[in-house]
């Protein structure tokens, strides 16, 4: 039996040490003593994740694959070379250091981790010094699952150990994998479903092994004419495989972030729903999915316009059901949009560039306060529709 002071010092330990004691007080059990990390790690793990989320902040993806890029690139009429996308990445990365206010972590790709800014110097240390956590994309791209309506898993998994411990010497502290579940005739199936949480879970399990906090992306992408109950289904299923696969990989919850998509309806469907019927229906799938221990969900924009992007999670820091976790942004297209379409490849265009971005994050900040008005000048870039059909990253 436990003395009134010990139980009262029981709830007093920090988080991260909850599992030894709990160790201590449930009988032996055989697969409990084999601890997948230590105290040590695991208090790394949570307070890197809580630095990306803290208030006010998300997550810049300036992790586009080089095709990716290229497609962007490309809308601006800009050659698509390593000098051009790396020049575009400086502009983004040189704002003034109040960016941080906004900011908390930004993802690389492998190219532009190992990129110098004009002045020779690291572009993982210039965010660094402007106190953002830096982060890596680790998935592979797509591979097709044989016999299922061209769905697909994530390759990766090989060597990423290896990798991992590269990249956490070279300055990352989070990565990031991105597995694709799409809304069809006979999809998702069961197969894709439980191969993709899978394939996340060990990816995140090897992540924290190595010291990343790994963000964790299953989206279901918005092809398709499905209604928003349809996507909500869906993702409530798809969520919980994902959870329990983490759980059965023995994943420290609270040195995770999860990056869902919001819960709409099909870009095809012809009903459309307001910013409040979309926070209704995406938070009611978190809050049945996600366990609490999670310290904070950032959200794709998955071809949202930034001002829907923006509006939408303005509205689910609104929505009055139980948000246990930070709700804040991991977005791509929709923070670099109206960059992309002020810069268009010219050197004198740098302010403006640098001008546009910073009013999406500052935008992107209010929303994680549900603070966010619109003024009702949107600039054309920022209200216009950026879905990719079959968008890959
Ligand atoms: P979006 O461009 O849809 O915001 O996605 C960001 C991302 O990182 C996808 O993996």
């Amino acid at each position: 039996m436990l003395s009134e002071m010990s139980r009262t010092a029981l709830w007093q330990l920090p988080p991260h040490q909850e599992l030894l004691i709990t160790e201590r007080l449930s009988p032996p059990n055989k697969h409990y003593r084999f601890q997948a990390l230590t105290a040590e790690q695991k208090k790394e793990l949570s307070d890197l994740a809580k630095r990306i989320v803290a208030d006010g902040k998300g997550i810049l993806a300036a992790d586009k694959s080089v095709g990716t890029m290229g497609n962007c690139l490309q809308r601006i009429k800009v050659e698509n070379t390593e000098e051009n996308r790396c020049q575009f990445r400086e502009i983004l990365f040189s704002v003034d250091k109040s960016i941080n206010q906004s900011i908390g972590g930004v993802i690389l790709f492998h190219e532009t981790l190992y990129q110098k800014d004009s002045q020779g110097k690291w572009f993982r240390d210039i965010l660094k010094e402007k106190g953002i956590v830096v982060g890596i994309k680790l998935d592979q791209g797509a591979a097709p699952l044989a016999g299922t309506n061209q769905e697909t898993t994530i390759q990766g998994l090989d060597g990423l150990s290896q990798c991992c411990a590269q990249y956490k010497k070279d300055g990352a502290d989070f990565g990031k994998w991105r597995a694709v579940l799409k809304i069809a005739d006979q999809c998702p199936s069961n197969l894709a479903i439980q191969e993709n949480a899978n394939a996340l879970a060990r990816y995140a399990s090897i992540c924290q092994q190595n010291g990343l906090v790994p963000i964790v992306e299953p989206e279901v992408i918005p092809d398709g004419d499905h209604d928003i109950e349809h996507c909500q289904y869906v993702s409530e299923k798809v969520l919980a495989a994902v959870y329990k696969a983490l759980n059965d990989h023995h994943v420290y919850l609270e040195g995770t972030l999860l990056k869902p998509n919001m819960v709409t309806a099909g870009h095809a469907c012809t009903k459309k729903y307001t910013p409040e019927q979309v926070a209704m229906a995406t938070v009611t799938t978190l809050h049945r999915t996600v366990p609490a221990a999670v310290p904070g969900i950032c959200f794709l924009s998955g071809g949202m316009s930034e001002e829907d992007a923006t509006l939408n999670l303005n509205a689910i820091n609104l929505c009055p059901l139980p948000k246990p976790w930070k709700l804040s942004f991991s977005y791509g297209q929709a923070l670099q949009a109206s960059a992309l379409d002020a810069w268009r490849g010219k050197a004198a265009n740098k302010k403006a560039t640098q001008e546009a971005f910073v009013k999406r994050a500052q935008a992107n900040n209010q929303e994680t306060k549900g603070q966010y008005v619109h003024s009702g000048t949107s600039s054309s870039a920022s209200s216009q529709s950026l879905f990719t059909p079959c968008y890959t990253y």
